[in-house]
């Protein structure tokens, strides 16, 4: 709906009609039509965002500088759409969607359908940021036509910019056959949440020397494959600095300390978006409170409204004195 069509919330016989100005009113027609933004106008008035829009040569260019590469999960409108403005370069739709977004138990539930739709979302707000979106599992290990099937569906349906998968060597030709058809991928390697049950739980990867080797191995596997960088999850700092510096790619580093190209975290676990006592990881930092923020301001709403100090005359809408006594004549006579 476009900001013209959109009128005050709860008038919904008037949702699709154009803005127009009313009868009887001294109000210019455009201020009238700025009064009518509600909250179902979907950017808001944030203002016009004044970045280019980041492609992959921005990134390249970046990681050219030394400069690092801010990646953010989003997973709807409205956490794509200040992930875009605080001008995060990429916004993952990442499947960890499952569990904070979703409520699942583990991102092995969540399917292609349910990602598309989220990652749609997120598109119509990242107007700069490059979008990524996570494969599901199951989506892509199959085959790498299936995987290539699944990409397709995430930019034509998705409108997602770019897809990410998790593994290493295995996925090289699953990664070749998606990087030929133009689609742009993020690798994922060192932990893969959607192997957890393989890898014996979430566990730090790359802690002995052969481990560290083969998450190197994977790094340079994906690479010669054709991704455009990768997310190196939970691996010792000193070995993901090492892998850095081997690659011609971005490493983008969660749980993977401060030597990486990049860094990726989950949204809700950096705003803190979270209710007391939730686990959150040991590489995740919290930038803010947004949990006790938003409680502290439902709780208010729910005292105001018990109160009925809750909508107070600045959020009605006037009616004139004589129209208003028409209608308690009418009602008087009228018998209503
Ligand atoms: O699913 C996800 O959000 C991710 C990032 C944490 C890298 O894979």
């Amino acid at each position: 709906m476009s900001p013209a069509h959109s009128v005050v919330k709860g008038s919904r016989t008037l949702l699709s009609l154009p803005c127009r100005p009313a009868l009887f009113t001294a109000k210019p027609f455009l201020s009238q039509c700025q009064s009518r933004y509600s909250s179902h106008s979907p950017m808001g008035s944030s203002g016009p965002n004044q970045r280019k829009k980041v492609t992959l040569n921005t990134l390249r260019s970046l990681y050219k500088k030394g400069e690092p590469i801010t990646v953010l999960t989003a997973h709807d409108f409205p956490s794509a759409h200040v992930a875009d403005a605080a001008g995060m370069e990429i916004v993952l739709v990442g499947d960890s969607l499952a569990m904070v977004a979703l409520g699942m138990e583990d991102t092995s539930e969540v399917l292609v359908e349910e990602m598309l739709l989220h990652c749609r979302s997120v598109a119509r707000a990242a107007k700069t940021a490059f979008t990524v979106g996570d494969l599901p599992m199951g989506s892509y290990e199959i085959s790498p036509e299936q995987a290539l099937e699944t990409a397709i569906k995430f930019v034509k349906t998705g409108r997602m910019q770019g897809i990410k998968l998790e593994g290493g060597l295995e996925m090289a030709p699953t990664i070749k056959k998606i990087t030929a058809a133009g689609i742009p991928v993020l690798g994922h390697i060192g932990l893969t949440p959607q192997r957890q049950n393989s890898l014996g739980g979430f566990r730090v990867q790359g802690k002995t020397s052969a481990g560290a080797l083969k998450v190197l191995e994977d790094a340079l596997a994906i690479q010669e494959a054709g991704c455009f960088a990768t997310v190196v999850e939970a691996v010792p700092q000193e070995v993901a600095a090492l892998i850095t510096e081997k690659l011609s790619i971005p490493t983008i580093g969660i749980g993977a300390g401060n030597g990486c190209s990049g860094q990726v975290l989950v949204q809700v676990d950096m705003t803190g978006n979270f209710p007391p006592g939730r686990f959150i990881p040991k590489f995740v930092k919290k930038y803010g409170d947004v949990w006790s923020e938003s409680l502290k301001a439902i709780e208010a709403y729910r005292d105001e409204t018990k109160s009925r100090s809750y909508p107070a005359p600045e959020h009605t809408y006037p009616i004139s004195k004589e129209e208003l006594a028409e209608f308690e004549r009418a009602l008087e006579t009228k018998a209503v």
